[in-house]
């Protein structure tokens, strides 16, 4: 049986969109079978860091009621790796029904190992949806004060309604010499830091070029951080965890 997780965040720009890209990409090496959902429906844009920029069916129509969900997957070019892209444009952004979100994203559970869904930031109906389409989440949050405490909330939420909060990733460290540190992030997010991702250049670099940074910079301090984020969440079994506790 699969795993539905939400990554999501308070503020925007943390680096939800980036996590959800090179996480799939990372699993999918690693003999995982996953799906990347793009799911921030106004702001869409996890299949341009994937590469693909041709889709012609796109999550907006499967929530307008004009397409299968099954028409809106697609291969990409990474072992493993399936992608539902979003749609661009405003006309495809109106008539998508954000409520149904849940009840099209649900049903893909036994197909994949691994179903993670790029949320929009914060609490507002359209990230709510999202979030709630999965049974775990992964918090990103950059290292400051206001960011982590952002993110804090929206995992009290996501707690209250029943999600399996994994833990959260601490993105972009290293910028200023004002970051908050891990421990002290630890200790306000109140669950567990699952990596820290550097500030690197590369990540930027590889978000330009379509290729996220696992495949275009494997070396790099910021893949390599996010190989061992998949090491850690396929090994942390979060739903099962709490069933069993
Ligand atoms: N570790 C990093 N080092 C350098 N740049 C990064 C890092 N992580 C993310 N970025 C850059 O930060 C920008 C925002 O990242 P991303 O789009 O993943 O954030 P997001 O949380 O999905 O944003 P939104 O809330 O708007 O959806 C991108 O240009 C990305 O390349
Ligand atoms: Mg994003």
């Amino acid at each position: 049986m699969g795993r539905l997780i939400s990554i999501a965040s308070g503020k925007g720009g943390t680096g939800k969109t980036t996590t959800t890209a090179n996480l799939s990409i990372a699993l999918g090496k690693m003999g995982y079978k996953v799906l990347a959902i793009d799911a921030d429906l106004t702001m869409a844009n996890l299949s341009l860091v994937m590469g693909i920029d041709d889709a012609d069916v796109t999550l907006h129509d499967v929530l307008a009621g004009d397409a299968h969900i099954r028409e809106a997957i697609y291969a990409t070019s990474y072992e493993n790796v399936f992608l539902v892209p979003g749609a661009v444009d405003w006309e495809h952004v109106l008539k998508a029904d954000p409520r149904r979100l849940p009840s099209v994203i649900k049903p893909l559970k036994p197909e994949y190992d691994f179903v993670f869904i790029d949320c929009p930031a914060g609490l507002q109906m359209d990230a709510m949806n999202a979030m709630m389409s999965g049974e775990e989440v992964i918090l990103v949050t950059n290292p400051e004060i206001s960011c982590i405490t952002d993110t804090m909330k929206v995992g009290i939420v996501l707690k209250k309604a029943g999600l399996a909060v994994l833990g959260f990733v601490l993105n972009r460290y290293g910028r200023s010499e004002n970051d908050i540190p891990p421990e002290a992030a630890e200790e306000v997010m109140e669950v567990p830091l699952l990596v820290v991702v550097p500030e690197d250049p590369k990540v930027r670099e590889a978000t330009l070029e379509g290729v996220p940074v696992v495949e275009y910079a494997p070396d790099s301090e910021g893949a390599k951080a996010f190989f061992k984020l998949a090491e850690e969440i396929s090994r942390i079994a979060g739903l099962k965890a709490k069933v069993i506790g």
